[in-house]
């Protein structure tokens, strides 16, 4: 696959070098196209790198990881995007936790849709960037889940590709309007995070819960 990558921080590097070791085709873009063009040499395995225009205009798949103040000027720079994938993994979050950026309007990932015309997928915001870079992350013995929200069939497939490409495991998160649950939940789990508590704990397994099986994520991963 083909995958444009906007941005040249920490997750385009994670997600990038997983995607490169796979055998996908890279492009990463910044606004600064030598950041790129470095983290493209460091990623390696043909991966270029350049303006984000170039990186929008490769991908059969494109990667919004950017911070969020930086989404809009990113995708004006990234040009026309409507009717592509677009897996947008930003969070509209800071310390200390206690409210989303988005407070009271869309959802990150409904405002990149709107913003772009595109075929959004939310994916790969709920875990910091070392985990991204485990090959593969797994706890326990189970590979790690990763939700997508999104509304097109095709994009949903593009992006559970890349989840398993990871050694991960894609869970049916709903439609893009549940974007917006999946990045409050996000901050929030990663505000315990930050104050030290492990958020697993509040978690029973999901065969008490549902007083049967699960049938989903669980199952794929054994
Ligand atoms: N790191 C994590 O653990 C993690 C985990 C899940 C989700 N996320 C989310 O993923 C996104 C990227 O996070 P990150 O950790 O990779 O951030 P980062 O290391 O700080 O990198 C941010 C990237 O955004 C670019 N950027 C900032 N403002 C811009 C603008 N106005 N126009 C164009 N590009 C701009 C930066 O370019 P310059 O280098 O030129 O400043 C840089 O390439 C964020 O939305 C974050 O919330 C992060």
């Amino acid at each position: 696959m083909r995958i444009g990558v906007l941005g040249a921080g920490n997750m385009a590097d994670a997600l990038a070098m997983q995607w490169a070791r796979k055998g996908h085709d890279v492009r990463i873009g910044a606004r600064t196209p030598e950041k790129a063009v470095a983290l493209a040499g460091r990623v390696g395995h043909g991966a270029e790198g350049g303006t984000l225009r170039k990186a929008a205009e490769f991908g059969d798949a494109v990667l919004l990881a950017v911070t969020h103040e930086g989404v809009e000027d990113a995708l004006r720079q990234a040009g026309p995007l409507a009717g592509r994938v677009l897996i947008d993994c930003t969070n509209p979050m800071e310390p200390p936790f206690e409210r989303l950026k988005t407070d009271g309007g869309p959802s990150a990932a409904r405002r990149v849709a709107d913003l772009t015309g595109a075929r959004v997928v939310k994916a790969f915001n709920t875990c910091p960037d070392p985990v991204w870079r485990m090959t593969p992350p797994v706890f326990g013995g189970r590979p790690l889940g990763v939700p997508l929200c999104g509304d097109d069939p095709e994009a949903l497939a593009v992006a559970r590709r890349l989840v398993t490409d990871l050694g991960c495991v894609p869970m049916d998160g709903g439609g893009l309007e549940r974007a917006a649950l999946l990045e409050a939940a996000t901050a929030f789990l990663v505000g315990l995070w930050m104050a030290g508590e492990d958020p697993l704990t509040m978690l029973p397994p999901a065969a008490v819960v549902m007083a049967r099986a699960p049938q989903r994520t669980s199952d794929l991963a054994g």
